[in-house]
C-alpha cells in the first residue's frame, strides 16, 4: 500500500506525528529500544545505524564481576528463531563503566543497563554502583533481569515467584533512585501476579518477555545440541506468546510496559503497542538485519501518518475487543 504525503497538510493529515514516549520517567524520542544481549555494548552497531536515532539502548546484561558464560555450543538456529545459552558472558561492571560507557555518552540516546546477579546483595551493589556513576557516565536507568533461564544461580529464581520478586525489587528500590525496569520471564504459570509484585515493590516499568526455556537434540550423537542442555528461545516463534503476556500484564498494572519478543518488522512492533506496550525492544532481529531498529522507527512514523494518528501514545493499548 503506497503512502503519498503530497498535500497531506491540505487534506487535514498530519506532517510529523509525535513519537515520543515516557518509560519509567525516561523520555524516549521514539518507542524503539534494543533488547539486552543482542546489541552488545552499542559500539558494534554504529557502522550500521546512527545510534542517535534509537529510543534507548539496553546493553548486554552486566554482573558485578566479569563472567565467561557457558561452554559452547551455546547458540543454535530453530524454526523461526534461535536457542541461546550464553550464560550472561560479560565484562563486569567496572570495565563497563571505564571502557564501554564513555563511547556511548556522546550520543543523545538514553542508555539503560541490564543487571543480573547470583544474590540479592549483588543486584543491590550493582544498582548502588551504577547509581553512583549515573550522572557522570550517562546511565538513564536499570533493567533488572530476574528472568535469565541460562544461569545456575539467581536468574529466573527471582522472576518465577511473586514473593521473591517483591523481595529483590524492594531491596534494589532502596539502593537507588535510578528508574527501575523489571524484566519478566514467560516461564511462569501466571505472569500477572509477578507483574503486580514488581509494581508493588516500586518498579517504574516492566519489560517482557525474556526467552522461553527450550532444548534441541542431535539425533546422531543423541546429545543435546546445547552444551547447557537447555537454552532460551527467541525470535518470531515467540511473538504470539509475548503479545498475549503483554496484553495480560497491560490489564493488570498501571506502570508502562515494554514489549519484547520476536519483533522483526514494523507490523510486529505496532501489534505490541496496540496490545499495551508503550515501547518495544528489538532482539534477535538485530542479528539478521542490523538496521532493523531504524527501519521500524521509520515504519511506525509512516503508519501514524497513514492512519492520521497524531501521537503514538494514543495507540498504546488501543486494541478493540
Ligand atoms: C543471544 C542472546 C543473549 C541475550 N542476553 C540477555 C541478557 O543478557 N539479559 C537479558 O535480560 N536478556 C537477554 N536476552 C533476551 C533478549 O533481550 C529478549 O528478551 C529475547 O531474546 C526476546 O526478544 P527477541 O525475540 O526479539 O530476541 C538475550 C537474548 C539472546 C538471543
Amino acid at each position: 500500500m503506497g503512502l503519498s504525503l503530497k498535500g497531506a497538510r491540505w487534506s487535514g493529515m498530519i506532517d510529523k506525528p509525535n513519537l515520543e514516549v515516557e518509560i519509567a520517567g525516561i523520555k524516549l524520542k521514539n518507542p524503539v529500544m534494543t533488547a539486552s544481549g543482542t546489541f552488545g555494548y552499542g559500539e558494534e552497531f554504529s557502522p550500521f545505524i546512527d545510534l542517535d536515532r534509537l529510543g534507548a539502548m539496553v546493553l548486554k546484561g552486566i554482573t558485578l564481576k566479569p563472567k565467561m558464560g557457558n561452554p559452547p555450543p551455546r547458540i543454535i538456529e530453530t524454526p523461526s528463531g534461535m536457542l541461546n545459552a550464553i550464560g550472561l558472558q560479560n565484562v563486569g561492571v567496572e570495565v563497563l563503566i571505564k571502557e564501554k560507557l564513555p563511547y556511548l555518552k556522546k550520543f543523545n540516546t538514553p542508555v539503560i543497563i541490564n543487571i543480573s546477579g547470583d544474590t540479592i546483595e549483588e543486584y543491590v551493589e550493582l544498582a548502588r554502583r551504577l547509581g553512583e556513576v549515573s550522572k557522570k557516565m550517562g546511565v538513564a536507568g536499570l533493567e533488572v533481569n530476574i528472568s535469565c533461564p541460562n544461569v545456575k544461580k539467581g536468574g529466573m529464581v527471582w522472576g518465577t515467584d511473586a514473593k521473591a520478586t517483591y523481595k529483590i525489587m524492594s531491596s534494589i528500590r532502596k539502593a537507588t533512585t535510578l528508574p527501575l525496569i523489571v524484566k519478566l520471564t514467560p516461564n511462569v504459570t501466571d505472569i500477572k501476579i509477578i507483574a503486580q509484585a514488581a509494581e508493588e515493590a516500586g518498579a517504574d516499568a516492566l519489560s517482557l518477555i525474556n526467552t522461553l526455556v527450550g532444548m534441541a537434540v542431535d539425533i546422531d550423537s543423541r546429545r543435546p545440541k546445547l552444551a547447557n542442555v537447555s537454552g532460551g528461545l527467541s525470535g518470531p516463534a515467540v511473538k504470539p506468546v509475548a503479545l498475549w503476556l503483554v496484553w495480560q500484564v497491560f490489564q493488570t498494572v498501571k506502570i508502562p510496559i515494554i514489549g519484547i519478543g520476536g519483533i522483526i518488522k514494523i507490523e510486529d512492533a505496532l501489534e505490541f503497542i496496540i496490545a499495551g506496550a508503550r515501547a518495544t525492544e528489538i532482539g534477535t532481529a538485530n542479528f539478521v538485519n542490523p538496521k532493523v531498529t531504524v527501519e521500524i522507527i521509520e515504519g511506525i512514523e509512516k503508519y501514524l501518518i497513514e492512519k492520521n494518528i497524531k501521537d503514538i501514545n494514543k495507540l498504546v493499548g488501543s486494541m478493540k475487543i
